[in-house]
């Protein structure tokens, strides 16, 4: 097994913890989890920092109701985050015209993440979340190699398939020595209308099962809710817009686990 190389990282300065949020199969929640755990990180006092490390496929202005081009701060070579929720964030879809495709090799994809990382004035941050896109490629090595991750959160439904991906995901990050945080099992069931029944479309239970194989803390489930999928369309993450919301409920258990396991 080849050993990632990790002599590169160097602190962002001002920024005190960085977590990753990442997923082995695309479409999982990984975007919905960042921009909600980030609201309730923020609602709990810390200074958070959001930067969407999809490149190709960025959805976090979207989904924090944000289109403002991040400026350069005259006389330097930073660029200055948007604010949105109380939050600092950054996005290729704050740099590029809404709606043109990033077509870009792996070496340019690199050298963007490492200016997210190191050309942002990210200020005194508690915590910098890092949104990831699918998978265990160019962008996870870049910031596996040079990000100082504090560690990495998985995201990942009940379903077979997803859960098959965990493992690789909990892989890549053991090669490169980055701690894992702990498994979010999202999707985890669903409470249709008006009928109170609870069922389990993609599965019951697996998301535990993985993490204790895996030896991984779990760090919760979060149910299927409408209002993740309306607050993310509309621009405010459901945590703020629908406090009372299952999923709003659950994330702010979610957030506790993660916070006695960043202090
Ligand atoms: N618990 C949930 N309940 C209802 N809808 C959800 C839930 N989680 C995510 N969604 C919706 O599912 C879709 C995919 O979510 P999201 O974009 O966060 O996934 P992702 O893992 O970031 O995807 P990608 O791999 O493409 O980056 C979105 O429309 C989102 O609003
Ligand atoms: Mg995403």
């Amino acid at each position: 097994m080849t050993q990632v190389q990790t002599h590169e990282r160097q602190a962002i300065p001002g920024v005190k913890q960085t977590v990753a949020v990442s997923s082995g199969k695309g479409g999982v929640g990984k975007s919905t989890m960042s921009v909600n755990l980030a609201v309730a990180l923020a609602a709990q006092g810390l200074s958070v920092g959001l930067m969407d490390t999809d490149i190709y496929g960025p959805n976090i202005p979207g989904m924090m109701g944000v289109s403002e081009r991040p400026e350069v701060i005259p006389g330097t070579q930073s660029i200055r985050p948007v604010e949105a929720h109380g939050l600092s964030l950054i996005s290729m879809g704050l740099l590029v015209e809404p709606g043109v495709p990033v077509i870009w090799r792996g070496p340019m994809l690199a050298k963007m993440v490492s200016q997210f990382l190191f050309s942002v004035a990210w200020g005194d941050l508690d915590v910098l979340l890092l949104d990831l896109p699918p998978g265990t490629g160019d962008v996870q090595l870049t910031l596996t190699q040079m990000a100082p991750l504090t560690g990495a959160v998985i995201v990942t439904t009940p379903s077979t398939l997803a859960l098959e991906d965990v493992g690789r995901g909990v892989q890549m990050f053991r090669q490169s020595e980055v701690p894992i945080l702990g498994l979010i099992e999202n999707m985890s069931s669903f409470v249709c209308d008006g009928c109170d029944k609870q069922s389990y479309p993609f599965g019951h239970g697996g998301g535990a099962a993985a993490a204790g194989t895996l030896g991984i803390p779990f760090l919760g489930t979060i149910p299927l809710d409408i209002n993740l999928r309306t607050g993310a369309d509309d621009g405010t993450p459901a945590f703020l817009s629908r406090p009372q919301a299952p999923a709003s409920i659950a994330m702010r258990g979610i957030c506790r686990s993660l916070l006695e396991r960043l202090v």
